[in-house]
């Protein structure tokens, strides 16, 4: 059977039976707190909590739709037969139509009838956190003729929330064996009949502080992994044979036919989804979803100069992934825009790289010194670097001692600025905060100051217990972390914004002047208590005097020279890190 087959036998199944088919929805989901949309019950969710209406909507209180679906929490077992991180979801939606009985008998017809498989067994849950043992699934399963029936627990057959709160329930799930006879999962069902007011993670602990709430309406959310179910249906061992990613996989080869079948694998996995994030509008960026389109792009580039794999990659594999969903999903079919972003991605990265990976391939054995030395200077990562080069030079390299050697770095750069200036590499990296160039000197420069009158204006409105416990600059932004008890209010907030903006205002000199280390804390320069300063060091300060400066810190610098150059301060966001611990973002424009 087609995967086409399959997809319009799943909508047709359910549309015979009162649900309105929906389009999948972006992978850039509306709920703020979730990267990117990780299952089809997400554009659902507001109908389960009575937000909206689903007969308003869809004329129906029951839906059917075939997801684009993303998850990265496997990114790093791409290349098996299995894992995937774009993938497409099938399900069956209830928001008080019906419930458990239905819900069981249609997946049980749709899976043994419509596609033919035998169900292996399946599971339910077993009762915990106030919630009941399933029996009536295991009745219902069982007047179906289905007696191996499972008892599992809240880890893996209780779903949600997906956000920072929203709907969840006890599961069902159905295994089919595959062709080498192993017991797969294909298909889950959710009973939506709680609420929970916190996150999957405060969900699963031991003793959740927070209690399920019931749903007035109890609701049923399915999801079946399309690629998965193709696999046991086409009875093939991996999902890259399916006619859902073969065609790729087909074109790669044609390209590199001696790689190895796990790059193969990564190349269709990552240049499949980065169509389909590009396709829904998200960036190569250094943040959120833009982060991971950019890892996956460089991950293939890099595989893809280590392998010397023809230039063309994208550009002949694009329009393979293109043809086959376009029609299915939207977005798809201006080969040329997608391959734009991910070609001028190629060069960023390139020009980036291109010098470092020729320093990397002259080491015979590379220790976590020179793994750090080579992300400093070329700005390798640490995962690049173990991926690019050969066994025999990286085998036993552990990201534990780049790690410690990168601690080693933060402490000696605190104390001292270290400017590389130079054709290639970061202009600045103090540790604290990286550039690459002028413009991202001149930001991050802003930044800096404002950071110390940051720093002095929480002391001023929070009290002088205040200590610094962090802080990091990026050009986007500065992350500034303290000790402080408890929650810092919006007043509070406004209060510290106003006493730095009023700093700015007065457009008051920065200096530094270098003193002793003793002499520089008795003056009450503040510093990092966990930090290692030399016996000399320079004080930053603004204001015409030491004595009666605004702020005054311990620090490398480099600063604006007067604060009116900063423009204006806004906070962005206040938290907790840990117990006793808040962190600011906060920006300048
Ligand atoms: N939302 C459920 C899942 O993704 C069906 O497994």
């Amino acid at each position: 059977m087609s995967s086409k087959e399959v997809r319009k036998k799943f909508l047709k199944f359910f549309e015979d039976r009162k649900h309105t088919v929906v389009d999948s929805s972006s992978l850039i989901p509306t709920d703020p707190s979730v990267l990117l949309t990780t299952a089809g019950v997400q554009q659902f969710i507001k109908y389960y909590t009575g937000e909206a209406d689903p007969i308003k909507d869809f004329k129906s209180e029951n839906t059917v739709s075939i997801q684009k679906s993303f998850r990265t929490s496997d990114i790093e077992e791409i290349g098996d037969t299995s894992h995937l991180t774009f993938f497409e979801m099938l399900g069956n939606f209830s928001f008080g139509g019906y419930f458990k009985k239905e819900a069981i008998e249609y997946a049980y017809e749709f899976i043994t009838k419509d596609l033919s498989l035998e169900i292996s067994y399946v599971t339910v849950f077993k009762g915990s956190h106030g919630v009941q043992k399933d029996e009536e699934s295991r009745r219902i399963w069982n007047s179906l003729g289905i007696s191996d029936v499972r008892e599992e627990g809240i880890e893996d057959v209780f779903w949600g929330p997906t956000g920072n709160s929203g709907p969840c329930g006890p599961t069902t799930e159905i295994y089919c064996k595959d062709s080498s006879g192993e017991d797969i999962e294909v298909w889950n069902i959710v009973f939506n009949e709680y609420f929970f007011p916190g996150s999957r993670e405060e969900l699963i602990s031991e003793e959740p502080a927070k209690k399920l709430e019931k749903l007035e309406i109890p609701g049923v959310d399915t999801g079946m992994g399309f690629e998965r179910l193709m696999m046991v249906i086409d009875g093939v061992d991996s999902v890259y044979k399916t006619d859902l990613l073969l065609p790729i996989i087909e074109k790669i080869d044609l390209l590199a036919p001696s790689l190895d079948i796990r790059i193969k694998r990564i190349f269709a996995d990552h240049i499949r989804a980065s169509v389909f994030l590009i396709a829904d509008g998200v960036r190569p960026l250094n943040k959120e979803a833009g982060y991971i389109l950019r890892r996956l792009l460089r991950r293939v580039i890099a595989l893809q100069i280590k392998y010397d794999v023809h230039p063309d990659l994208f550009t002949e594999v694009v329009p393979v992934i293109s043809s086959k969903f376009d029609g299915v999903y939207k977005n798809l079919k201006d080969t040329s825009a997608i391959l734009l972003v991910m070609e001028e991605e190629k060069k960023r990265f390139k020009t980036a790289i291109g010098r470092g990976l020729r320093e990397l391939s002259k080491y015979k054995k590379l220790t976590a010194k020179d793994a750090f030395s080579l992300y400093e200077s070329y700005g390798l990562p640490f995962e690049l670097i173990k991926e690019v080069a050969p066994v025999e030079v990286v085998g036993n390299l552990t990201k534990e001692d780049f790690e410690k050697e990168f601690k080693k770095h933060q402490e000696i750069s605190r104390a001292g600025v270290e400017k590389k200036f130079g054709g290639h590499g970061l202009i600045l990296d103090t540790g604290e905060l990286k550039a690459g160039d002028k413009n991202e000197l001149e930001k991050v420069v802003r930044l800096h100051t404002a950071t110390h009158l940051l720093q002095s204006a929480i002391r001023r409105v929070l009290g002088e217990d205040v200590r610094q416990r962090g802080s990091d600059i990026t050009t986007e932004r500065t992350r500034f972390d303290f000790t402080f008890p408890r929650k810092v209010t919006d007043e509070e907030l406004k209060e510290i914004e106003d006493v730095v903006n009023g700093a700015i205002r007065k457009d008051m000199a920065v200096h530094f002047i270098e003193l002793p280390l003793d002499e520089a804390k008795d003056k009450g320069a503040l510093y990092v208590e966990s930090a290692k300063y030399p016996a000399k060091v320079k004080v930053y300060y603004t204001g015409d005097s030491i004595d009666a400066a605004f702020s005054k810190e311990i620090c490398g610098g480099p600063h604006v020279s007067r604060t009116g150059a900063i423009g204006k301060f806004v906070i962005k966001k206040e938290k907790a890190v840990s117990a006793g611990i808040r962190r600011i973002r906060a920006t300048v424009l």
